[in-house]
């Protein structure tokens, strides 16, 4: 292995001493007036750094389509390629030229003589002009300094950005002319046409950067504040790599940067998918791009995620990540609680602010909001010469003024300068290094501390009701079951008919508010509370086994037997859903890779559901701990794999319906005796048709890191999202570890760290150490190809959980070559969905606001 990999870099040295020696014969980074390049010669800059000719975007053998552009010579076009010429008018042939006419600049000709593309206006009584590719990558076209033109610059690539901005690009606006400088993305990784999204920078109020998919802002950078982006403060935090700057005069607002000495190549590129990201080259050795940064990051880059007056917090996925500035509410709760955040938080006391013969008067003031990407500044006003006190005046003698901030950081302490805000305020987010905006409050608002537990806690009228009968139902029950006395319950454990099975139906049935399931016999016992209560020493902290999102877990016994028994979370209003649904699906699931769900019972507001008992506890408990991770060699950890591919196989084909799981993760799969998997947690499962392909939800529910990019930006999920938590799991397996720990600074997670060893050729590195002397290194591998299978970006790319398992249990299959998976947002959809038909009806049963822990 090692040895292949050491050949193989030998080969690339090699390959890139011939590429360099082919290159200094026919170098030269000047076509003079009347020359003309051909498909197959080249320009290259000075130092080499850059190229310019003749590429194909697609893989040989599909028909060409010849562009001229200019690409970072290391690599190889179309990968690195900064700049392209005829980006609308590829050519069909190898027989285009790149002529340099004296009167008319740069003209690029195809076969027939025909103009497919030109640099610039034609001045036909300019001088004689040459073309020359520069050191940074610029192609300009001078005035000829022998004919007394001085040299001075006609045109220049850089002025024309495709979807790469290289350091010394400018990228910015000219307010006085409206001239921009932007980068819009490539339609599709092979095709340089121009696609649907566009990076600007935004000179309205502060300099901001706008990412957009056609007319929808996609994310803003957030305010340049003197040293960075509001949004980005790690943009302006790379050592030895570059530094930034936003250049503000009157005929230009720019962005740019500067690459320091002795620095990797470093380019923002914009994806064909309209994400931005900042890469830079890992070296003649490394092969291809590290990936230090990228916008979107997460949900909360979302433009306006949360709507006017609310604050976007990435870590709080309990409230859906979005929540309301203090002295705000949800302008529509119900809304909210189906994840459409987007109409924002309304105010809960009015302002006080009016004139009085002239003069304004207030008793409002201002409190602050600590550590905030600052809003959009579209419609703010700023004045970079005003203090902050001055700023907070001004700010309170306008009755239309309701937030302002520091425009300026750069002189520490609170900063200076003034920004303020009228109308709404959007796109805020805590963030690190973020800034302090002052929103302005009525004055029974300010430090009102009674007010914050209420605004808070978002109310859905429809969970209470539901809760409300639950509970009577619930009583109804229990005191049925009062007269039956213990008997029942030991019945339905050694397996019988419930005597009361009409009452769970009733139950069910009015549980289930869709008929998903139709009118079939469940086959679920119910148990009584009162036994509950004796089986776990009336819920004694040592019977307490664990505690995850919806409620604590108890060990208990009954009738002799161990059991498992989660109470969901009691009084809160939480889980009612969930109970829905394991008691639902689950209960006629049978697998020896999943949890067997043994009984239910409803008690007031109380819901329990009992398990079979399983004594070593979750995946998580080993895999990641570096005393337990011991426990679990190599074949023990290949089992396991190969257990929750096959307990997936079940819930997806082989049970009479087809089920996604949606929220697996090393804590939901318990390891029994033998360390055999069992995949728990039903509570977020979904049926699908035998013939549905994918559904859509309002409510992302799950945990981040393990859910699939389709499913976290755009609520859809399928078999693959499964898929996709699937490979994640299997890395962490694999590496021990965790999915959001980052093993260098580099690499945003551990599927950028396994990607970039892959690429290498290292991927064996991936494997834990501690696993090294009984790992089989053919059968990791094939693992980890596996793994990167599964967590491709495309759904329709993953395999089927049928393929993983045949792929896990046939070592001689072949596999196909994985993509590279998107381990920073890299996919994005408008926040603001529209509610179609489809969604609408999965709405009526997600009207519950879900707790979930993320990690
Ligand atoms: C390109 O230059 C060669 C000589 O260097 C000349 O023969 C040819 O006609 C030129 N082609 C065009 C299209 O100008
Ligand atoms: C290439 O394009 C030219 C016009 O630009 C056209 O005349 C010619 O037929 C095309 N050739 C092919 C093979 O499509
Ligand atoms: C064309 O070039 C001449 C000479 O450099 C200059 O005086 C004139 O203004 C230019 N015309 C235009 C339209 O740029
Ligand atoms: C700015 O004002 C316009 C017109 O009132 C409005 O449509 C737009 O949403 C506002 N932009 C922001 C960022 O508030
Ligand atoms: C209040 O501020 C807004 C925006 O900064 C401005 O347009 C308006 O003229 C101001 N009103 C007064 C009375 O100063």
């Amino acid at each position: 292995m090692a040895a292949a990999a050491a050949a193989a870099i030998k080969f690339l040295n090699l390959a890139t001493l011939i590429f360099s020696v082919l290159l200094l014969t026919s170098a030269s980074d000047t076509l003079n007036s009347g020359g003309n390049i051909t498909d197959g010669e080249t320009l290259v800059s000075a130092g080499g750094l850059f190229t310019l000719g003749f590429f194909s975007p697609s893989p040989a053998g599909v028909p060409t389509k010849r562009y001229l552009g200019i690409w970072f010579t290391a690599s190889a076009p179309p990968e690195a390629v900064c700049w392209v010429a005829n980006r609308e008018a590829p050519l069909n042939s190898t027989s285009g030229v790149l002529v340099m006419d004296s009167a008319r600049s740069l003209l690029l000709l195809d076969g027939s003589g025909q103009t497919a593309w030109s640099s610039s206006k034609t001045n036909t009584t300019a001088p004689a002009t040459v073309a020359q590719l520069l050191e940074s990558g610029n192609l300009v076209v001078l005035r000829d300094k022998t004919s007394g033109g001085g040299g001075s610059v006609l045109w220049q690539s850089f002025d024309h950005p495709s979807n790469t901005l290289i350091a010394g690009m400018r990228f910015g606006r000219n307010p006085r002319t409206g001239e921009e400088r932007s980068l819009t993305s490539w339609r599709a990784p092979d095709d340089p046409a121009p696609g649907d999204c566009r990076v600007a920078l935004d000179t309205r109020g502060l300099p901001h950067a706008v990412g957009w998919r056609g007319g929808a802002k996609l994310y803003s950078s957030g305010p340049w504040n003197g040293r960075w982006f509001s949004g980005f403060p790690e943009m302006a935090s790379y050592p030895g790599i570059y530094s930034i700057e936003v250049a503000v005069r009157p005929d230009e607002v720019a962005f740019v940067f500067t690459a320091l000495a002795g620095a990797p190549f470093a380019r923002l590129l914009l994806t064909d998918e309209g994400a931005i990201q900042q890469q830079t080259w890992r070296g003649p050795a490394g092969r291809g791009w590290n990936i230090w940064d990228a916008s979107p990051r997460d949900v909360c880059d979302a433009y306006g995620k949360c709507g006017a007056f609310g604050l976007c917090d990435a870590v709080t996925a309990s409230t859906l990540f979005c929540g309301c500035v203090h002295g705000f509410s949800p302008a529509s709760p119900s809304e909210w609680s189906m994840r459409e955040t987007s109409g924002g938080c309304r105010r809960d006391v009015p302002l006080d602010c009016g004139k009085t013969n002239g003069t304004p008067t207030t008793t409002d003031g201002f409190r602050v909001v600590r550590g905030v990407k600052l809003p959009d500044t579209d419609n703010a006003t700023v004045d970079m010469t005003a203090t902050l006190e001055q700023c907070r005046a001004r700010c309170l003698a306008n009755c239309s003024c309701v937030a302002y901030a520091a425009a300026d950081i750069r002189v520490g302490g609170d900063g200076s300068g003034c920004v303020m805000w009228v109308g709404d305020i959007v796109d805020v987010r805590y963030v690190d290094k973020g800034q302090d905006l002052y929103v302005r409050l009525a004055k029974s608002e300010l430090n009102d501390e009674k007010r914050r537990a209420a605004a808070k806690l978002i109310v859905i009228p429809v969970t209470v009701s539901l809760l409300a009968l639950t509970a009577v139902l619930g009583m109804y029950l229990v005191w049925r079951c009062r007269l039956r006395g213990r008997a029942s319950s030991l019945m339905f454990l050694q397996g019988q008919r419930p005597s009361n099975h009409a009452q769970t139906k009733a139950m069910l049935g009015f549980l289930s508010k869709t008929s998903e399931l139709g009118d079939d016999d469940l086959d679920l016992p119910l148990v009584c509370f009162g036994d509950i209560v004796s089986a776990t020493n009336n819920f004694s902290e040592e019977n307490m086994l664990g505690q995850g999102g919806f409620g604590k877990v108890y060990k208990g016994v009954l009738d002799d037997r161990e059991v498992a028994i989660k109470r969901l979370g009691q009084g809160s209003g939480q889980g009612a859903e969930e109970f829905r649904n394991e008691v639902l699906l689950i209960a006629k699931l049978q697998h020896r890779n999943l949890v067997r769900l043994l009984g239910c019972c409803i008690h007031g507001d109380e819901k329990l559901l009992m398990y079979e008992y399983l004594p070593n506890k979750s995946l998580d408990f080993f895999i990641f701990d570096a005393a337990n991770k011991k426990v679990l060699d190599w074949p023990t950890r290949f089992k396991i794999i190969k257990g929750i591919s096959r307990g997936l196989l079940y819930l997806h084909q082989d049970s009479r319906l087809t089920i996604v799981h949606r929220d697996l993760k090393p804590s939901n799969i318990l390891l029994d005796t033998d360390m055999s998997p069992k995949i728990s947690d039903f509570g977020m499962a979904r049926i699908f048709d035998r013939n549905q392909q994918e559904a859509n939800t309002n409510r992302v529910v799950g945990t981040y890191g393990y859910m699939s990019p389709e499913y976290a930006m755009d609520g859809a999920f399928s078999v693959k999202s499964d898929t996709y938590s699937f490979g994640v799991i299997l890395l962490e397996i694999i590496s021990g570890l965790r999915i959001t720990l980052t093993r260098f600074d580099s690499f945003p997670n551990l599927l950028a760290y396994a990607w970039s060893l892959w690429q290498d050729g290292k991927a064996i590195d991936l494997v834990d150490p501690c696993l090294v002397e009984t790992c089989s290194p053919s059968e990791a591998l094939r693992c980890i190809h596996i793994g990167l299978l599964c967590v491709q970006d495309n759904p329709n790319n993953r395999p089927l959980i049928s393929s993983v398992v045949f792929m896990l249990e046939n070592e001689t299959t072949a596999l196909s070559i994985p993509k590279q998976p998107v381990y920073l947002a890299q996919r994005y959809s408008e926040a603001q969905r529209t509610t179609g038909e489809n969604t609408s009806s999965s709405s009526v049963n997600n009207m519950s606001v879900t707790v979930l822990e993320g990690r």
